[in-house]
């Protein structure tokens, strides 16, 4: 039970010790390139993803979060995402514990814009291109409904 906290935390501790770049890094928002994934997500093994996601995805997504909101998000974690108790829910998404989504193009999405306008547009400009590309996905084709959607790793409502 101790040993998988303390691995990620070394590694993130490795990982910032690595990038003395990042303050410079915040000032520059549109020049950091967001590392994808080493090969295509669906082909890594679990290690490699709890890797990637200690190495990548953690400190960035702490980072855009603390930018958005540094109050509330002030304690950061895989939980976050993940939900308590993520490990011994294997990572699985969706986490109950995050705003359930409507359908694109519903009424209850339009709704869920209009309660929450700067939330909505945060994740949709900042949370999920960065989410994208940090996961190697596809970009979301409406016609298809394949793809990198916010629908994807929340809960749905209704
Ligand atoms: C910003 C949100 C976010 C944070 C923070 C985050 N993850 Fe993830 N994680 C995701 C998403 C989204 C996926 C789903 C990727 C997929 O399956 O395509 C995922 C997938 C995973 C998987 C693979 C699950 C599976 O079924 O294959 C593991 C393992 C994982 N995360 C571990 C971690 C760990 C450990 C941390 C903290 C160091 C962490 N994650 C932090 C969003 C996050």
């Amino acid at each position: 039970m101790r040993s998988a906290p303390s691995l990620a935390l070394a590694l993130v501790l490795a990982s910032c010790g690595a990038s003395s770049a990042a303050p410079a890094a915040q000032t520059q928002t549109e020049a950091v390139v967001i590392p994808g994934p080493p090969r295509p997500w669906a082909e890594l093994t679990r290690d490699e993803r709890t890797a990637h996601m200690t190495r990548e995805v953690l400190p960035r997504m702490t980072e855009l979060f603390a930018a958005y909101d540094a109050t509330r998000y002030d304690a950061f974690t895989c939980a976050t995402c993940h939900g308590e108790g993520a490990r011994e829910h294997d990572y699985a998404m969706p986490n109950p514990a995050l705003l359930p989504l409507h359908p694109t193009g519903s009424e209850g999405q339009h709704q869920t814009v209009r309660d929450h306008p700067e939330g909505v547009r945060f994740m949709y400009s900042r949370v999920m291109p960065a989410m994208q590309a940090l996961l190697g996905a596809p970009e979301y084709d409406a016609s298809t409904g394949e793809g990198f959607s916010c629908y994807a790793w929340h809960p749905h409502a209704e």
